[in-house]
């Protein structure tokens, strides 16, 4: 006898609710580092943040990575209700191009480093390679690349999370509440027969 396939879930799993709420707090984390140590004056300090900053950064491409291999492997819950085909594709192509700036930022510099011909450890533990032999174009490229990119980052972010308030505010349709480990109230179990 051929299996039922199981209906799509409704919310997102824990597994990607970590993984959204762990980068947003590590972009933010990593935003707000990397515009205060660009000032500093002290070189010592401004050595520690670097490194820090750089680390945090790997971190979040490895977690980047990881995030998308498991999207990969599971079904995304079912389309909101009530939203039309068009709404879809825009929120799915917002998504996308936070994907794709969530790789290009800590890439761009990873290549920031290596062009400048500066070595990169990882939390003073393990030796990453460098993307590139040292140049000075090609680290000009990837730091114009690396402050740009970071404004459209936040210009999307933010209209990211006013569209998530606005479903929970005004739309109500529980959009924010599937991101979240906990339930609206009155919400019945997933997938109720
Ligand atoms: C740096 C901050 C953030 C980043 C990079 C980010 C990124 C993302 C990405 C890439 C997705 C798509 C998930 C997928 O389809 O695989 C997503 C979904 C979502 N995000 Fe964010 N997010 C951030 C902050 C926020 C904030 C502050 C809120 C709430 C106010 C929020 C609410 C949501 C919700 C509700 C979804 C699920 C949408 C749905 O079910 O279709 N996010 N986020
Ligand atoms: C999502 C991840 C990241 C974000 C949001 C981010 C954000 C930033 C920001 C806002 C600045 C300050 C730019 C300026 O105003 O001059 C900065 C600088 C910098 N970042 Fe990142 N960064 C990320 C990942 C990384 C990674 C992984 C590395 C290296 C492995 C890195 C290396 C650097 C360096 C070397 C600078 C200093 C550039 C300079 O001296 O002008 N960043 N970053």
């Amino acid at each position: 006898m051929k299996a039922q396939a199981s209906p799509p879930p409704t919310r997102w799993d824990p597994v990607t609710q970590l993984f959204h709420w762990a980068c947003a707090a590590l972009v933010v984390a990593l935003g707000a580092l990397g515009l205060y140590m660009v000032d500093l004056t002290s070189q010592v300090a401004k050595i520690r943040l670097y490194a820090l900053h750089k680390s945090l950064g790997i971190t979040l491409l490895a977690l980047v990575v990881l995030r998308l291999l498991w999207r990969w492997t599971r079904r995304p819950p079912v389309p909101l209700a009530g939203m039309s085909r068009r709404h879809q594709l825009a929120a799915d192509g917002m998504h996308g191009l936070l994907y794709l700036l969530l790789l290009a930022m800590p890439l761009s510099g990873w290549l920031l480093n290596s062009s400048k011909g500066y070595p990169l450890q990882w939390f003073r533990w393990i030796d990453l390679p460098a993307l590139s032999a040292k140049n000075e174009s090609l680290s000009a490229i990837a730091k114009a690349f690396h402050e740009y990119g970071f404004w459209v980052l936040v210009v999307l972010v933010t209209g990211h999370a006013l569209a998530a308030l606005h479903h929970h505010m005004v739309l109500d349709d529980g959009a924010l509440h599937r991101m979240l480990p906990w339930r609206r109230r009155g919400q019945l179990p997933r997938n109720p027969t």
